[in-house]
């Protein structure tokens, strides 16, 4: 089947800092990855009214299985939490809801859930949103390789589109092994705020910086071509 395209821009989040956020006010991790999971509620609401048509969010990364046990069961829980609370609403506000990444190594009930709310959302067409959850993009390029992607176009198709903004807060300036391939002219805000604390504004402020970006993909401005002689 055709990908079915969304209008606007596509941005891409790592949604990171919510370990330091919470320990800087004394409280467990997982109460960051809580009041993270608020963020995401939060990002969903505000993309299609910021000109957003794909949100890709990087929420458990391949490598992110180093973390302690509990660490990682307390992610699943939120993400299925969030799925289960969720789901009714995303189908209303015509959201399509996606995970991206490996599903082998998730819990069996875990992926039937995500089975359920990507059956339920599936004729979303106002925002695609893509979770990644045991990502990681160099598996998923050699996935599509193997899968025998040969060219762009069918490295495209297998992996997906194209990243216009990617966002990471927290600090740090890094990618973490996230679409590395669809971020080869990406625009890169780092933004200093803690994913928890991230705000619809604070995301309005870096599309505003991102549209004022001369994007040239190599090419000179049109306006800067001049003779060279
Ligand atoms: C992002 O926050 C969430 C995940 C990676 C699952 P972190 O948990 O990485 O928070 P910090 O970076 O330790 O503060
Ligand atoms: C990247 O954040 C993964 C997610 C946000 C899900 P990490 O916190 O795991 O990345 P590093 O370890 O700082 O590179
Ligand atoms: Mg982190």
């Amino acid at each position: 089947m055709p990908e079915r395209s969304f209008d606007g821009l596509h941005v891409a989040m790592i949604m990171d800092g919510n370990g330091r956020w919470a320990q800087a006010r004394g409280w467990p991790r997982l109460a960051g990855h809580r009041a993270g999971a608020e963020t995401v509620r939060r990002m969903v609401e505000a993309a299609p009214g910021l000109g957003i048509g794909t949100l890709t969010l990087y929420a458990f990364s391949a490598d992110n299985w180093k973390r302690p046990q509990d660490e990682v069961a307390g992610l699943f829980r939120l993400f299925a939490r969030y799925m289960r609370q969720e789901a009714d609403k995303l189908r209303r506000q015509g959201v399509k809801f996606e995970v991206i990444g490996r599903r082998d190594r998730l819990p069996g009930p875990l992926v039937s859930l995500i089975e359920e709310t990507e059956a339920a959302t599936s004729a979303g067409s106002r925002l695609r949103l893509r979770v990644a959850v045991d990502y990681s993009s160099r598996e998923a390029i050699l996935r599509a390789a193997a899968s025998g992607a040969r060219d762009r176009a069918s490295f495209h198709a297998a992996l997906g589109p194209d990243v216009d903004l990617l966002i990471r807060t927290s600090g740090e300036q890094r990618l973490s092994d996230f679409l590395l391939w669809e971020c080869a002219y990406a625009e890169f805000s780092f933004l200093d705020v803690a994913w928890p604390d991230l705000t619809e504004s604070g995301v309005r402020a870096a599309l505003d910086d991102f549209r004022a970006r001369d994007r040239r993909f190599g090419a000179v401005h049109p306006a800067r071509v001049q003779a060279l002689r």
